[in-house]
């Protein structure tokens, strides 16, 4: 079946069963390799895109329910303000060890300095909450929060 996906800015046309999650389609079908395949069942947030601006997982979600909406990948991000920002306080608190969480966790820093410039410590915890890092990587990126926030 063909659907329409809007894709980083980008109209894209894919053939596709619909009931195929939007991660296996932008991986597989769009090469868009940044978002991972974690637990498959939405609770890691390794698969995290922004969808109409918000964070949600990819990994489950059937790619028919995507058409007419907004996707934003990490490799979207990484041309927009916010998103280089972003990347340059992962990097400069060096927020990734393996870095398998972090394409999910750079969506989620980048959608909440959007809705939010200066958050304090609880409302970044609140944030990440929903993202598992194996290698214990969260300090880190909450100090990455800080210096992308300016308040470091
Ligand atoms: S792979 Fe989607 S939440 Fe874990
Ligand atoms: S850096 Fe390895 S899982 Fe987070």
């Amino acid at each position: 079946m063909s659907l329409k996906l809007r894709i980083n800015g980008e109209d894209r046309t894919v053939v596709s069963d619909p009931e195929t999650p939007l991660l296996y389609v932008l991986r597989d079908e769009l090469k868009l390799k940044g978002s991972k395949l974690g637990c498959g069942l939405e609770q890691c947030g390794a698969c995290a895109v922004l969808v109409d601006g918000k964070v949600e997982m990819s990994c489950v979600s059937p790619v028919a329910t995507f058409e007419g909406r907004d996707i934003v990948t990490v490799e979207g991000l990484a041309a927009t303000e916010t998103g280089q920002r972003v990347q340059a306080a992962f990097v400069e608190a060096n927020a990734a060890q393996c870095g398998y969480c972090t394409a999910g966790l750079v969506v989620a820093v980048s959608s909440l300095l959007s809705e939010n410039e200066t958050p304090d410590r609880a409302a970044a915890k609140a944030a990440l909450d929903p993202h598992l890092c194996r290698c214990g990587a969260h300090p880190r990126v909450l100090r990455a929060v800080e210096i992308a926030s300016g308040q470091a």
